[in-house]
């Protein structure tokens, strides 16, 4: 057990609080230290360090204190500030949503890159199927279109996508009223807003079937019943299992989406799907199967797993 300090400066607090988290098995107990006493005290990380000889008053340390209880009992720290930082944006988080991912980055990445492919080679064409010589310098006719992400949890990844595809407008749907409220909140601290019409829906079932969107994604849940059990507590114990769960083999809502989409995205539109370890294969097999797709493709996070499938959605002609 750490030894407690003489006087509980912003300095000897951190060092002890590392030491604590450390000796229980904590993860990155230095990083939650400093994260949950920069919360505390309303002041960045780096303050921390600026003003290290600092003492803690009574009434902070007492709040201090009780942070730390939590994350000792496995509360993830995100929940103990109320929020993430995804895609260099401050996402609030509260135990209706999913703590955003930085693997699901990689989603983002990807859909942008479809995003602005579609905007290059689809966007000025006057419908489905229609194909233009692609003389000259050729500009879209229009560059306001649709975007669709299933499962919005926090609203991370289509806030991401709005704030960088500014001309681009969005629905975000889930099934989680208490998600949409979040995502509803996010969106409104990152002015975007007026772009981004939240509906509670499951899966599809809210819209109307026409090929109105160029962009489909999903980061649905995909974890498969066998492997819940085996999910460290922290996110067991504290994150909405309707989030995580994606029955038998993880891929029931995928399985579903895929069958459902081609009816909502336009030719030449793209559909990109998240999913888990060992499941990029399956997925892909089930892309080909349908028939409604070609282009289909994974791609990589930083640790080397097929993070994201992305497909793109045949024009009728082609
Ligand atoms: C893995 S979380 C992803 C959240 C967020 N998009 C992200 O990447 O951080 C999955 C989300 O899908 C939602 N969801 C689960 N089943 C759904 C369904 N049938 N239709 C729509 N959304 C669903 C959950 O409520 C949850 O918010």
């Amino acid at each position: 057990m750490a030894v407690p300090p003489a006087s509980w400066t912003i300095l000897a607090t951190l060092r002890w609080t590392a030491d604590y988290f450390r000796t229980k098995g904590v993860s990155e107990p230095r990083a939650a230290a400093e994260i949950l006493l920069a919360h505390t005290l309303s002041v960045s990380r780096l303050d921390l360090y600026l003003r290290y000889d600092q003492p803690l008053n009574p009434e902070e340390l007492a709040r201090f204190k009780a942070l730390v209880i939590r994350r000792r009992a496995g509360e993830p720290v995100a929940y103990l500030t109320g929020h993430r930082e995804f895609w260099s944006l401050d996402i609030r988080v509260t135990p209706a949503v999913l703590i955003p991912r930085p693997e699901t980055e990689v989603l983002v990445a990807a859909a942008l890159e479809a995003a602005r492919f579609y905007e290059e080679n689809e966007a000025g064409r006057k419908g489905p199927g229609e194909d233009q010589p692609k003389t000259g310098n050729r500009k879209p006719e229009t560059s306001s279109f649709l975007g669709l992400e299933v499962g919005v949890g926090s609203g991370a990844v289509v806030i991401a996508l709005a704030t960088e595809l500014p001309r681009m407008a969005w629905v975000g749907l889930d099934t989680s009223g208490g998600a949409l409220a979040v995502a509803r909140d996010n969106a409104r601290r990152q002015a975007v807003l007026d772009r981004v019409h939240f509906l509670q829906s499951d899966l599809l079932a809210a819209l109307r079937p026409t090929a109105a969107f160029a962009l489909l994604l999903a980061n649905l849940p995909y974890v498969p019943r066998a492997q819940w059990e085996r999910l460290p507590r922290e996110i067991k114990a504290f994150e909405p299992p309707g989030a995580l769960l994606g029955g038998e083999d993880g891929l029931d809502l995928i399985r579903s989406l895929i069958r459902q989409a081609p009816q909502y995205v336009k030719g030449g539109g793209w559909v990109l799907l998240e999913v888990g370890d060992q499941q990029a294969q399956q997925v892909t097999a089930l892309l080909q199967q349908s028939g409604a797709y070609d282009r289909i493709e994974s791609i990589k996070d930083f640790s080397g797993m097929e993070r994201v499938v992305r497909a793109r959605r045949r024009n009728a002609a082609g």
